[in-house]
């Protein structure tokens, strides 16, 4: 990751601030100004302490309480506005990025929203926006106050008495050069970026061995299966370990050192003594020594937050860059003037497409025509392009070379507002969102009645579903509702595209619903939504391709083989022997059920 400059952080911000981006900086000056009047009533202690010691005048002594305590309360009240005007700005900044992010996402093509693209998005926006939240609200008026306070901290060490104020300050100095040569400030920086990228390193990795925990407890498998997190983590052990050696010494004289300003203040407060003011002992003298031993350490405690402030930069720098990246994402162009087809048969030319340009084709050069009201099933091993083409049949992607057409006009002329309306998609593994039976079905067409919702539910045969609904259609499904199979998902999802009623249906069989009374309710669903329709079927179980016009093998991305079901059987080509595996693995079933 690259730093980002500071000038351009604050730039990225002003473009989400609408004219807030002056509230950041008058936040941050309040909290230093907070800052300074903090310090302010230990002045007037110190004074109080003098005047008691002196048996001083008590009603001056309750003016400097007052005193005291009007800067108090002023120093609490100035940091507490820019708080306040700091989260205005932040509330600001992160509502324009989250709705920049959202507009921008709308626009993405569907392709964009594959598997990991979806949760990818989700997390940016979700996350990125919390961590800006959380710079701007807190992090900058607080590093604000952080570097101004050491400065009137030294202000007042002089104020009370400048040459216990230099003693106190040379062993910090002494401490801080020292730690800093020994060091040196860029293996500092250095160190901190790797820390940092080491840190990133870690984090991506736990998050891949938690996505794949499910598959790892059922293979009973250990943390050693997972070298890539270990391998990390090790390497995060050792680095942390070198800094820590290499820190060492630095660190240990610059904590003596600083700590033993205490030391240095008595001894040179003995010499004052000795010295300057011939063997007295003043009152004042004492007071100071010890206000010096409070308030000199503080200095270091702040010149360590100031060090470790870097973090919440790399946070949010990275938050930064992840919400760039998906702005970067470009949506497809689309016509200035939509053309809308007047038939529905839809013609691949010659196209290929790779989903990156360092992968390999997926789609290698494929012509196929789906004629108008027939069904086109695409066969083949996982993983050769059948997803894929069912994709750039919906434009979520262009393809490199070649074009894809509906009634002879190419997807990019039709544009992707028109090409929705035309399509129905039932995909492979199907989602519901959270809400009622009724809200999900009538996604497919939102101005739909219950109704015609009930009725699209009993042609996809979900009246069984329908059936254990105890609210009916207002009950609420998928997460936190009641529960549904895959199969009864899909059926779902079939009754959403019968509710759109769209000329072109695009239908990716889930795998992984063996259940055969789920099978048979299925594939009668699926028969009532190709009715009349032209439609591209993409089939894991051969048996349901057996009525279709016309059967595609693919492979490595291309079309190996087509024809009718029976015609391709006599060909003797690799669907038939994907036919006798499919025989044989149905007769295993039917073996394992008798016995
Ligand atoms: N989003 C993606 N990014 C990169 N590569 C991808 C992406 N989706 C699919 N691929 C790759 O493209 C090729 C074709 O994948 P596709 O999903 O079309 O196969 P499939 O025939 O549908 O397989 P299955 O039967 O398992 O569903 C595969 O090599 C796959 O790894
Ligand atoms: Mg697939």
């Amino acid at each position: 990751m690259t730093k980002r400059s500071k000038p351009g952080r604050m730039a990225e911000f002003e473009r989400y601030a609408e004219g807030r981006h002056h509230w950041v900086a008058a936040s941050m000056v309040g909290s230093a100004v907070s800052s300074v009047l903090s310090v302010v009533p230990f002045y007037y202690i110190w004074k109080i302490v003098g005047e008691a010691l002196d048996a001083g005048d008590p009603d001056v002594m309750i003016g400097y309480g007052w005193s005291a305590m009007l800067f108090a309360v002023l120093s609490i009240s100035v940091y507490i506005a820019s708080l306040v005007v700091s989260h205005f700005a932040a509330f600001r900044i992160a509502k324009n990025m989250k709705k920049t992010l959202v507009e921008h996402a709308l626009k993405l093509s569907p392709g964009a929203f594959d598997d990991e693209g979806s949760g990818r998005i989700r997390r940016v926006i979700q996350d990125s926006v919390e961590s800006t939240h959380e710079f701007i609200a807190h992090n900058q008026p607080d590093l604000a106050g952080t570097y101004v306070l050491p400065f009137a901290i030294v202000a007042l060490l002089l104020v009370f008495d400048w040459r216990l104020g230099i003693a106190a300050l040379v062993p910090v100095l002494i401490g801080g050069y020292v730690s800093m040569s020994m060091m040196g400030k860029s293996s500092m920086q250095e160190s901190m970026t790797e820390w940092q990228s080491s840190m990133a390193d870690v984090n991506n990795k736990a998050v891949e061995y938690v996505r794949g925990i499910s598959v790892v407890k059922v293979f009973q498998q250990t943390v050693d299966s997972f070298q890539s997190l270990k391998g990390s983590i090790d390497s995060y052990a050792r680095y942390c370990q070198g800094y820590t050696e290499m820190a060492r010494r630095p660190m240990t004289g610059f904590f003596v050192l600083v700590n033993s300003c205490v030391l240095f203040v008595v001894m040179f407060g003995v010499v004052i003594v000795e010295f300057i003011e011939g063997g007295a002992v003043s009152n004042i003298l004492i007071s100071n020594v010890v206000f010096y031993a409070v308030f000199t350490p503080l200095i270091s405690v702040l010149m360590m937050r100031i060090m470790f402030s870097s973090d919440q930069t790399y946070r949010v720098d990275d938050a930064l860059m992840r919400v760039n990246e998906i702005l970067s994402m470009k949506p497809l162009e689309e016509p200035s003037v939509p053309q809308m087809p007047e038939s529905f048969d839809v013609r691949f030319e010659g196209v290929r497409f790779s989903y990156s340009d360092d992968l390999a084709p997926a789609i290698d050069g494929v012509s196929l025509e789906l004629k108008q009201g027939t069904i086109t099933a695409l066969v083949g091993p996982s993983g050769s392009g059948k997803s894929t083409m069912a994709g750039l049949a919906g434009r979520f992607w262009d393809p490199q070379e070649g074009s894809v057409s509906i009634g002879g006009i190419d997807l990019r002329e039709i544009g992707s507002g028109n090409i929705r309306s035309l399509e129905s998609f039932v995909f492979q593994n199907n989602r519901l969102v959270k809400g009622t039976l009724l809200d999900n079905v009538r996604l497919g067409r939102p101005e739909a009645g219950p109704e015609e919702v009930a009725e699209a539910l009993r042609m996809a045969q979900c009246d069984d579903i329908v059936a254990k609904m105890p609210d009916g259609l207002d009950t609420f499904i998928g997460p936190g509702g009641t529960y549904l199979s895959g199969g009864e998902v899909q059926r779902i999802a079939i009754a959403r595209a019968i509710l759109r009623n769209a000329p072109i249906v695009i239908l990716d069989e889930a795998t992984a619903f063996a259940d055969p009374e789920n099978e048979h309710l299925i594939q009668k669903a699926f028969e009532e939504l190709s009715k009349g329709r032209t439609v591209l079927l993409i089939a894991h179980r051969l048996t349901t391709v057996r009525n279709a016009d016309m059967v595609c093998v693919m492979d490595h991305g291309r079309i190996i083989e087509s024809g009718r079901h029976d015609e391709l059987l006599l060909s003797e080509g690799k669907y038939r022997d994907m036919w006798e595996d499919y025989q044989r693995t149905l007769s295993w079933k039917v073996k394992e059920v008798s016995a």
